[in-house]
């Protein structure tokens, strides 16, 4: 039996891509080392990440992400049991997409990804992880 985890975090300052490849490196050898799979979607200035593996090894990330001074701001969206893992083949697949991109997926016209959050519920977001 595995854990998920989902949430939405707020960047402090703009990520550049060096910052990426950091954040990457260290999250994907970390995961790695812990068993963790999942993906993480950046959308300008926000993320929202699928954290799976076992339970404990997922509230340890999570409890490191929720004081990465990287972040103003996170809120959990939803966690769980499940049987599979989704992400099986990645420590941390990662896609940046624009708020056009979300809209055009969506259908909708939201002016930003907090907006989007707001009103999309916890198996919509996992469904744009998967389309992404
Ligand atoms: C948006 C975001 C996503 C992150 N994702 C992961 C992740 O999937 N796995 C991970 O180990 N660290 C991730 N980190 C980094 C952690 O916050 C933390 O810096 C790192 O795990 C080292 O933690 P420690 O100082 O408690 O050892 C992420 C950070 C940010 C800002």
């Amino acid at each position: 039996m595995y854990y998920y985890l989902l949430y939405f975090g707020v960047a402090k300052n703009d990520f550049t891509e060096q910052d990426f490849d950091v954040l990457l490196e260290q999250a994907r050898s970390r995961n790695h080392y812990l068993g963790i799979t999942g993906k993480l979607l950046h959308c300008e200035g926000a993320f929202i990440q699928l954290l799976e593996g076992l339970e404990v090894a997922v509230k340890e990330v999570y409890d490191s992400i929720r004081i990465d001074e990287r972040l103003v701001a996170i809120k959990k969206i939803t966690e769980g049991h499940c049987e599979e893992r989704y992400y099986a083949d990645w420590t941390m697949e990662f896609k940046d997409v624009g708020i056009e991109e979300i809209n055009k997926m969506e259908n909708c016209s939201h002016p930003n990804v907090t907006e989007y959050v707001k009103t999309a519920s916890a198996v919509k977001l996992l469904k744009l992880l998967a389309k992404s």
